[in-house]
């Protein structure tokens, strides 16, 4: 039931509807990773439509401070849908109910006026919580330090990378690779909680551009071997990943890693 708002101005009271949404928050509460976690339950008011989810975040942080309680822990930084760092399950889905946005880009409007919406952390094995809905995805940085990097001939007689023609279709399929910001969600959304999508991505990224072909079936090997290393598990071909990643990273590049890594451990045999 909407709750009035009452105003009174000299001797006139007014009664006034108050504005935004009423909301029952159910939010994972784990005070570190040693710890128990358990689901909390929270109400919020005055919750406007045209707020992003992470700033409904933030009014709620806001009540908590000021009523002396301890605010929810979570990850954001840009807000732009760019860095990657928001990793909110929203009733069962990372990034929450809309298609192709992140949780920062993600909209109350979504959600109606008494709604109860659970709030979780990315649920892997290697993404372990450090408190609240805060994950650790350092395994994620790790998979990269083991060679998703080309390395460059820095003694002045490089060629400029700009100088080399590269098929249009190539430069395509490589910057929609290189769309990939390391959320996690592929790894949140699988049952497996296989990190193949995020892993597929970084590697064709570079992989499709000739600077990349060099160190092509090395670069494989490591990184796989890295994600395996990280407890991530294996692709059985759901498609989870792929229909809940936000920036649209394709299956097609997960075949393209079976290929090279494929190829990498007959040469290697
Ligand atoms: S593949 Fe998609 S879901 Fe996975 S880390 Fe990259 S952007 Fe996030
Ligand atoms: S906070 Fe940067 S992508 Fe959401």
């Amino acid at each position: 039931m909407k709750k009035n708002f009452v105003y009174i101005c000299g001797n006139i009271k007014y009664i006034l509807p108050m504005s935004g949404m009423n909301l029952k928050l159910k939010i994972w509460r784990q005070a570190n990773n040693k710890a128990q976690g358990a689901m909390k339950d929270y109400a919020i008011s005055g919750i406007e439509p045209d707020m992003s989810f992470l700033e409904m975040m933030d009014v709620l942080n806001e009540k908590l401070i000021n009523d002396g309680d301890e605010p929810v822990a979570f990850d954001h930084d840009c807000r732009e849908g760019i860095c990657g760092m928001c990793s909110l399950h929203i009733n069962g889905r990372p990034h929450g109910p809309d298609d192709r946005v992140t949780t920062c880009q993600l909209h109350m409007r979504k959600f109606k006026d008494g709604d109860t919406i659970f709030i979780e952390p990315w649920r892997a094995k290697a993404f372990p919580v450090v408190k609240d809905l805060v994950v650790d995805r350092s395994a994620f940085d790790r998979i990269i330090q083991a060679g998703g990097y080309v390395n460059v001939n820095t003694s002045g007689r490089t060629i400029d990378a700009n100088a080399i023609p590269i098929p249009k279709k190539d430069a395509d399929l490589s910057f929609e690779a290189a769309m990939c910001i390391g959320c996690g969600a592929c790894v949140a959304a699988c049952k497996n909680a296989s990190a193949m999508l995020f892993t597929s991505a970084k590697i064709s990224q570079l992989d499709l551009l000739p600077q990349g072909k060099v160190e092509s079936q090395e670069r494989a090997l490591k990184m796989v071997a890295q994600m395996d290393a990280e407890g991530f598990g294996n692709c059985t071909n759901t498609g989870a990943c792929e229909a809940e990643c936000p920036k649209g990273i394709s299956l097609s590049n997960i075949a393209r890693m079976n290929r090279i890594y494929a190829g990498a451990a007959i040469t290697e045999a």
